[in-house]
């Protein structure tokens, strides 16, 4: 929807030409009857012309007036018993706020003319004797302020509503948006919660048929056939808590509340519990800040951090040393996990933290592309930051920093 149609623009100004050939009312004031006569000479035929001899009359004229809006000019005489010109105009004001204000005076009398122009909110002063002519055009340009302004108060009026209306939908759409965004969510939080009972509860029944009867030991391929079965079932198993991680990430809106934890202890017991996933050419060098320096943030999402870390510098590396570093860094402190794996080409770089994102690692391991994304969701909810320098063929250093605890 356009907000606002140069179609809407054009009905406003042809609205406004018709109203041209209409005759607008000038209401003229003067004491001085010839005065008053010489400005009905000037406009008449042209415009309804009303007059009065002085403030308190000409008041009363707007005030009873059948058709006050038709007023469009005020020309008003500066001196005037009782009440002056700009006093009479400023009092005009609240009951024509568009009307133009062109003020007569036979002085020219600066203080008049400041007073005028910031009380009266006059349109344009006139010294007198005036020439017809020049009246009648400057009547003619205030004519046309009026007209340029009232349409364009018109439009501002038309624009705002359009506007809200605008923002009411904006926000309802915004409603619908977050309530489907929601529902998928629930959806496949649900879903993979559904799909971790069954395949929680077919994990023993492989580990009994690989150790197999005392009296009808497993054949060979059946031992085999049992290892596709094991490692595929982790597999989907390792991808449905992937999913309920980023699920249990994308519906939390509140901060997590953080808690002083040591990290080392969790990087000792990853190492061990991921010790199959090395290859027996890999080194694993623990090299860790001492004394310890507690960080802020939850245990579960530590665990799954290190974890996920360690475990790539696993699957990535084929020889050599997976370095684990902890230290003080710009007041927080740095875990680094330095591989000297396959690398990571730099192309690939600014992406492998977007979901399902997988680098081709000439076929070394087999994963979903969600560990990094989640791992980089968990640190920054814990206020860190992560990163990566890498070098094709070379190794990678991925590093989290974590706020220290107070
Ligand atoms: N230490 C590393 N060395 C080389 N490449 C890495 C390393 N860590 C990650 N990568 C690359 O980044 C990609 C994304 O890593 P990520 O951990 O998100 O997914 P994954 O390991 O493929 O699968 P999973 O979701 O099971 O962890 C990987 O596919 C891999 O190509
Ligand atoms: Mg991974």
């Amino acid at each position: 929807m356009s907000v606002f149609s140069a179609e809407r623009l054009e009905q406003v100004e042809a609205k406004d030409k018709t109203k041209r050939f209409e005759k607008y009312t000038i209401l003229v004031v003067d004491d001085e009857e010839n005065n008053l006569q010489l400005l009905q000479e000037v406009f008449d035929g042209d415009y309804e012309v009303i007059t009065a001899h002085d403030g308190m009359e000409a008041l009363d004229l707007v005030q009873h007036h059948n058709d006050r809006e038709q007023i469009r000019v005020i020309i008003s005489d500066q001196r005037m018993p009782a009440m002056n010109g700009v006093d009479f105009l400023e009092q005009t004001i609240p009951l024509l706020p568009n009307t133009k204000r062109i003020i007569l005076t036979g002085f020219t009398d600066v203080d008049d003319i400041i007073d005028a122009i910031n009380k009266g909110q006059i349109y344009q002063y006139i010294v007198k004797p005036f020439i017809n002519e020049d009246l009648r055009l400057t009547v003619q340009r205030a004519l046309e302020a009026y007209q340029l302004e009232v349409q364009n108060l018109v439009l501002i009026k038309e624009l705002t509503s359009l506007n809200t209306s605008l923002e009411r939908k904006v926000e309802e759409r915004t409603d619908a948006l977050q309530h489907s965004l929601n529902s998928l969510r629930n959806f496949y939080y649900y879903i993979s919660h559904e799909l971790r009972t069954p395949l929680t509860a077919i994990q023993p029944y492989i580990r009994f048929l690989q150790r197999g009867m005392k009296c009808d030991p497993p054949t060979e391929s059946q031992t085999s056939h049992l290892l596709v079965i094991e490692d595929n079932t982790k597999r989907v198993m390792k991808l449905v808590n992937q999913i309920l991680d980023l699920a249990r990430i994308e519906s939390q809106e509140l901060p997590t509340h953080l808690q002083s934890l040591l990290i080392h202890s969790l990087i000792r017991r990853s190492v061990k519990q991921l010790h199959g996933l090395f290859r027996p050419e890999v080194e694993v060098v623990l090299d860790l800040l001492e004394p310890e320096a507690p960080v802020l943030g939850t245990w579960d999402d530590l665990e799954t951090v290190v974890d996920n870390l360690i475990s790539n510098a696993a699957k990535y590396t084929e020889t050599g040393t997976v370095q684990i570093k902890t230290e003080i860094w710009n007041s927080g402190l740095r875990m680094a996990i330095q591989d000297t794996g396959v690398g990571i080409d730099v192309s690939h770089l600014g992406t492998i933290f977007e979901r399902f994102i997988r680098v081709d690692q000439q076929g070394l391991a087999k994963g979903t592309g969600l560990g990094l994304h989640i791992t980089k969701a968990l640190v920054e909810r814990m206020g860190g930051r992560i990163g990566v320098t890498s070098e094709k063929g070379t190794g990678s250093t991925f590093w989290v920093w974590l706020q220290l605890a107070p």
